[in-house]
């Protein structure tokens, strides 16, 4: 591997290693970021891989800002830092934690389960995360009839459909704008050309293309799919991050995005650039912080969700 390397790469392991520091990234950084890092996988895996980074001196997640945050949450002894801070996924600004208030206010007495692609003062305000992994699982462990769910509405359906649990919309407009890129026509004409492929979507996508799939999951149980499958063909309907990491990893394997303009403008401003960077100054404006009144509140619903999923407690794992 070591050959392949660029020179920043290069760098950037020397850095690393100077400075005893985990890098994170997920499954949809630019492949040549997801080269250098110790761990890439989805935003479950990541959460996990922070509250167990004990032994470093610091972390440096690739990611947009949402999942940095809860890195920095999960592992408050080590300082997490973030490439590109300006990184924040539009998704999470569809719901504001006033507009979850209002909702409680004329729904009373319904849990708020809120998807982890949404601010730490919206999380703040809610009772249980979840992350597209364990949407489903998280919402059955409530026992509830009805749940105030939010802020995507393509992952709200997914999990309406599979519990048949009443799930209403924080915000009936929200979604993703690189999942809302696919489409079963796209899908349909490289089924034509690739009739054994199989399809695997995520489920921010449309509720009609994750009819067309054989799996609705998030991007690390496709990882985990694709590794496993004896299938050779994959039509793939996530970011193309994922897509050339699979690429990557399985050269006897075809994968093919569902859409290849499918690109996270937001989780490719992280760049090795900014890795070496980071690494070099750890600058100020990219060390990641959460208000210190919020952290209490959301561990606690980090907390609950890793209760539901029979995970061991954040604090037997954290650093
Ligand atoms: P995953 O948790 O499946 O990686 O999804 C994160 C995300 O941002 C999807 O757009
Ligand atoms: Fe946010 Fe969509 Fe980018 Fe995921 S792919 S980080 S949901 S904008």
């Amino acid at each position: 591997m070591e050959g392949e390397l660029v020179d920043l790469q290069k760098r950037i392991l020397e850095l690393k290693k100077k400075r005893n520091a985990l890098i994170i990234a997920h499954n949809y950084q630019l492949l040549e970021i997801q080269k250098v890092a110790d761990f890439v996988g989805d935003s479950l895996q990541l959460a996990v891989k922070s509250s167990e980074a004990k032994g470093y001196d610091l972390v440096v997640f690739c990611g947009v800002k949402f999942m940095a945050e809860m890195a920095a949450v999960l592992s408050p002894e080590i300082p997490v830092y973030i490439p590109a801070p300006e990184a924040l996924c539009p998704l999470a600004s569809f719901v504001t934690a006033d507009k979850v208030q209002a909702m409680k206010q004329e729904h009373p007495g319904a849990p708020v389960v809120v998807y982890v692609n949404t601010t730490a003062e919206t999380k703040s305000s809610c009772d249980i995360v979840c992350t597209s992994s364990t949407a489903v699982e998280i919402v059955e462990s409530l026992g509830v009839d009805k749940v105030l769910f939010g802020p995507d509405k393509n992952l709200a359906e997914y999990v309406r459909r599979q519990t048949g649990i009443e799930i209403v919309d924080i915000e009936p407009k929200g979604h993703c704008y690189v999942h809302r890129m696919f489409d079963v026509a796209q899908i349909a004409l490289l089924k034509e050309e690739y009739p054994d492929a199989v399809v695997l979507a995520h489920p921010e996508c449309h509720p009609e293309v994750q009819d067309v799939a054989d799996y609705v999951i998030s991007t690390g149980k496709m990882a985990k799919i694709v590794e496993k499958s004896t299938s050779k063909t994959f039509i793939i309907a996530t970011e193309v991050g994922l897509v050339e990491q699979l690429q990557d990893k399985h050269p006897d394997k075809i994968i093919l995005p569902a859409y290849d303009g499918a690109i996270c403008i937001q989780m490719k401003k992280n760049s090795l650039e900014k890795v070496a960077e980071v690494l070099e100054d750890l600058p100020e404006r990219n060390l990641v912080t959460v208000p210190a009144h919020m952290v209490g509140h959301i561990r606690e619903t980090i907390e609950r969700m890793y209760q539901a999923l029979g995970r061991p407690s954040i604090a037997r794992t954290a650093n």
